[in-house]
């Protein structure tokens, strides 16, 4: 052969091979395809599973109750993870064979929902508004701890009250309070996740969280921006708004359908009073208006004193003077104060809190207020 008789066949043999691996490329992605189809074809033969509940399990068998509540003793796969009394199982329709557990749990289990405590807030821990507190003494402790006075006099009590003010300013810790001095139970629901997280299942939400409330009681239901489920609508358009209103018409539904000696008492709390739809404050639901203003000077004085209580302090500071500083701010902030001064002294290694840490932590909340608000201004 000669050297170019060589090139020639090495070409051919070189272009051959070439063929060859795509040929059993296509061949390869044919078949792919083919069992992809087979797959698809395999789904539309199967027979649908059953849905079924575990009622008893005995190793590899148990007892399944299905959805028409006929029960059967039935075989566990052995590809099946354990399974327990409550689960949900899928099942062959022929021999009801179990196949595999799925992650539905049938009981829905409202107390991992919402925050539901036993708080400890003395009254003492509540600086400044003395009036406030009275009035909530007058309308949610007395009747829960007096309800035979109520009959007596033959006055019902109101079944609640809405505090409103700017945030920060304790209507929380207010209603934590009064659920302490009661030794209630206490269930707190924070609306804007009412209807943000349990989207189609808000209203029977509010229905089972009145029912824990009774079985609790007594107890103290405290709804946390009520603005959020119960703000005045010009039209009901989208299905999310839909869904809100329902659940707030299932919450009037529960707040009507209580007896206000019942021992549960429902707490309100926005900051967006304007807002409201006024068919939450009419007559016989939350009637009773509270607002919580920003403390004055005295009252700074007294939430300081609370905050500080445990505070290692220079002898310069003095809080008296410091709290006449800090106008405009809200109980929260005092204590964020508090603490700021705190992170002022530990910075520089000392154990004391000086005048100068407080004057520094002043001005830095108040710039960090200052910009939230901004904030607020463009976005909120
Ligand atoms: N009047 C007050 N007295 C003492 N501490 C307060 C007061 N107001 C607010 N605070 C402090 O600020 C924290 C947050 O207040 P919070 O009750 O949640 O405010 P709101 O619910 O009005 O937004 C409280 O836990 C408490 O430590
Ligand atoms: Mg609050």
């Amino acid at each position: 052969m000669t050297t170019k008789e060589k090139d020639i066949l090495d070409n051919v043999v070189y272009n051959y091979s070439i063929s060859t691996i795509q040929i059993n490329e296509e061949n390869r992605i044919l078949k792919e395809t083919v069992s992809k189809l087979k797959e698809e074809l395999d789904k539309f033969k199967a027979l649908p599973l059953m849905v079924a509940e575990v009622r008893n399990t005995f190793g590899k068998e148990a007892i399944i109750r299905l959805p028409n509540s006929n029960q059967f003793y039935v075989q566990v796969s052995k590809e099946c993870e354990k399974l327990a009394a409550g689960d949900v199982v899928l099942a062959d329709q022929k021999n009801l064979v179990i196949v595999k557990k799925i992650p539905i749990t049938k009981k829905f289990d409202i107390e991992s929902f919402v925050i539901i405590e036993k708080p400890n807030v003395p009254w003492h821990n509540v600086g400044g508004l003395d009036m406030q507190v009275q009035e909530i003494k007058e309308v949610v402790e007395l009747p829960l701890k007096k309800p035979e006075l109520f009959k007596k006099v033959g006055i019902t009590p109101p079944k609640g009250i809405l505090l409103y003010g700017k945030p920060g300013t304790g209507k929380t810790l207010l209603a934590k309070a009064v659920a302490s001095s009661t030794n209630s139970t206490f269930i707190q629901i924070v609306s804007s996740e009412l209807v943000q997280k349990f989207i189609g299942e808000g209203a029977k939400m509010v229905k089972e969280i009145f029912e824990l409330a009774r079985k609790r009681a007594p107890s103290i239901v405290f709804i946390d921006e009520l603005d959020a489920l119960a703000a005045k609508r010009v039209e009901i358009g989208t299905s999310g708004e839909r869904e809100v209103n329902r659940t707030f018409m299932q919450l009037l539904a529960e707040i009507d359908g209580f007896n206000p000696l019942d021992n549960v008492k429902i707490i309100g709390a926005t900051n967006r009073k304007d807002i409201l739809d006024p068919a939450i404050i009419r007559p016989g639901r939350l009637d009773r208006l509270l607002y919580i203003p920003l403390p004055k000077t005295e009252a700074r004085f007294e939430i300081l004193k609370i905050h500080c209580k445990n505070m290692n302090f220079s002898k310069d500071a003095d809080l008296k003077v410091l709290s006449d500083s800090m106008e405009e701010l809200s109980g929260a902030e005092i204590k964020a104060v508090c603490t700021e001064a705190g992170y002022f002294a530990i910075r520089e290694n000392r154990t004391q809190v000086t005048k100068n840490d407080m004057v520094m932590a002043i001005e830095k909340i108040r710039q960090d207020a200052e910009e939230n608000q901004e904030y607020l201004e463009m976005f909120g």
